[in-house]
């Protein structure tokens, strides 16, 4: 699995990082978050997926096998 963060959406409401501190990193300077490396290890995958849920922009993008949801 890997995720990105749609910068154009992102407002900086954190929430992605209360679920999945360990795949997303906050930008002070642009209030807004990107994806910490992309790659999601297999035990971060339903925090993640809980992240993107929770985003009330919609702004993250999970993708599996090549897909994007
Ligand atoms: Fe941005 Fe959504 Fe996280 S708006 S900071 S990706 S909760």
């Amino acid at each position: 699995m890997r995720v990105y963060v749609d910068p154009e959406r992102c407002r900086g409401h954190a929430r992605c990082l209360t679920f999945a501190p360990n795949a997303f990193e906050y930008l002070d300077l642009e209030d807004r978050v990107v994806a910490s490396d992309g790659e999601i290890a297999p035990e971060d995958e339903d925090s993640v997926r809980r992240a993107e849920q929770e985003c009330p922009e919609r702004a993250i993008r999970i993708y599996d096998q090549g897909d994007v949801r």
